[in-house]
């Protein structure tokens, strides 16, 4: 069984020079949790400037999806790039974004045709999502939700409530948009308890923003992620986006699921909607699409892509290498990584099961496929966030050997490749036990 290899201090000597460099050079905004300076990587495995080797369950915040540099993908990527390079599909014709278009298009289950807009990242496509809700209904509201994410972009950043760190000091930001409460059952909101609550966050839009401050038939969108990823990998309960599509079907209103980090099969279903029976009226698709190139994609039902020539475009969306790279990510989803996804999700989540009933400050472990986040907490009982002991225990499993990320505000998330092998899980729940036994043993 392959082990993560420490040989240094971390950081060791050429990376602590690279952070010297990087600190002169590069902007200050970006947040790292730990001093990690990769060279190169295969797989699951990272290897850093100092030759230390890392598992990697945070895949490159979920974007390389059939493992770093898969060799089919850097094929794939190799005769693209002899062939073309960039032509921009937004003012000329070629064949692998009409492939890829084609094939997103036959991805949806309901069967009807969709069209695609691209662009380069996971802010774009919601961007993208936000302007074409805005011209298609000729409406000017919208609802998100607390905790959401959705990306930097001016449009996407408003629809943003996840930290304030990420608004501070950028307002005005665009107006009409309405968060309220996500279906966090393990916080409820209203304080309430599932089943029992009847999912009472959903009513809520109609009893009460409906009634009081929103006329529906204002509202363009609803935006909304199948799983709140940033947010603390947040699953709500299994009614939820169906009664938000019911409330959107009834009122005209536009679903937008943002399945920027819970799609391409990271959940073990293509989208993370199909777990609830929902098919959105549009899908923001980027991260893991292109197995680490960058793409992004919004794709909506034909007749609601009606916007004219002209009202929104980008040079770099759609670029021929990056579609080759994703017809080559989702054949390989197909092929067999979507199942491995339900099948190492599910042996995570019970080695992470199994360590919360050893250790108290595990509040909850959730997720679905390899979209898995655990909560740590101070007391079980009051459920006081334990965000100091997430960020040691992050820290802990770096200095072993094991790549983690946090989300939310005390929550650490699993995202590994979706090639990640059973050996591969059961050393990541072992460094987890041992860097969790340093803080809250
Ligand atoms: C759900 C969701 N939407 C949008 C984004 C923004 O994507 P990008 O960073 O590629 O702009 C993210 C990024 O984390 C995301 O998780």
């Amino acid at each position: 069984m392959r082990h993560p290899k420490i040989k240094t201090l971390l950081p060791g000597p050429k990376a602590s020079r690279l952070i010297d460099e990087d600190k002169a050079f590069i902007s200050p905004s970006y947040t790292r949790a730990y001093p990690l300076v990769v060279d190169n990587a295969k797989g699951v495995w990272i290897q850093d400037v100092d030759g230390n080797e890392f598992l990697d369950f945070t895949a490159g915040i979920a974007v390389c999806s059939t493992g770093h540099c898969h060799p089919e993908v850097v094929q794939a990527i190799k005769e693209q790039s002899d062939n073309l390079l960039h032509m921009a599909g937004a003012d000329f014709y070629y064949v692998p974004q009409i492939s890829l278009a084609k094939k997103l298009s036959s991805l949806f289950p309901d069967g009807t045709n969709h069209k695609v807009y691209f662009g380069s990242t996971g802010s774009e496509a919601v961007e993208a999502a936000f302007k074409l809700a805005r011209r298609h209904t000729k409406r000017e509201l919208n609802i998100a939700f607390f905790g959401s994410f959705h990306g930097r972009t001016m449009g996407a950043l408003s629809l943003t409530a996840s930290k304030t760190i990420q608004k501070k000091l950028y307002n005005p930001l665009v107006p009409g948009i309405t968060h309220i409460p996500y279906g966090y059952c393990y916080r409820c909101p209203y304080d309430h308890c599932y089943p029992q609550c009847g999912v009472e966050c959903t009513h809520w839009i109609e009893d009460t923003l409906f009634r009081t401050t929103m006329p529906p038939e204002e509202v363009a969108a609803i935006f909304v992620e199948p799983i709140q990823g940033e947010g603390g990998c947040i699953v709500p309960p299994p009614e939820f986006h169906r009664a938000l599509s019911n409330i959107a079907e009834k009122y005209g209103i536009l679903l937008i699921a943002d399945e920027v980090q819970s799609g391409m099969g990271r959940t073990g279903k293509m989208f993370a909607m199909e777990h609830f029976g929902v098919v959105p009226d549009i899908v923001t698709l980027a991260k893991g699409i292109a197995s680490g190139l960058p793409l992004g994609a919004m794709i909506a039902r034909a007749e609601i892509m009606d916007w004219e020539a002209g009202s929104h475009s980008s040079t770099f969306g759609g670029n021929p290498v990056s579609c080759q790279a994703a017809l080559m990510t989702i054949q390989l989803l197909e092929e067999g990584l979507m199942a491995n996804a339900n099948v190492q999700g599910q042996r995570l989540l019970k080695g992470l099961q199994e360590l919360q009933g050893v250790y108290e400050c595990m509040g909850d472990v959730r997720g679905k496929g390899l979209m898995i986040g655990v909560e740590f907490v101070k007391d079980r009982k009051t459920k006081e966030r334990a965000t100091e002991w997430r960020d040691e225990i992050i820290k802990n499993a770096f200095q072993k050997g094991l790549l983690l990320l946090g989300c939310g505000e005390n929550s650490i998330r699993f995202s590994p490749p979706l090639t990640v092998t059973s050996d591969e899980v059961d050393v990541c729940v072992s460094i987890l036990d041992e860097a969790i036994k340093k803080v809250a043993g």
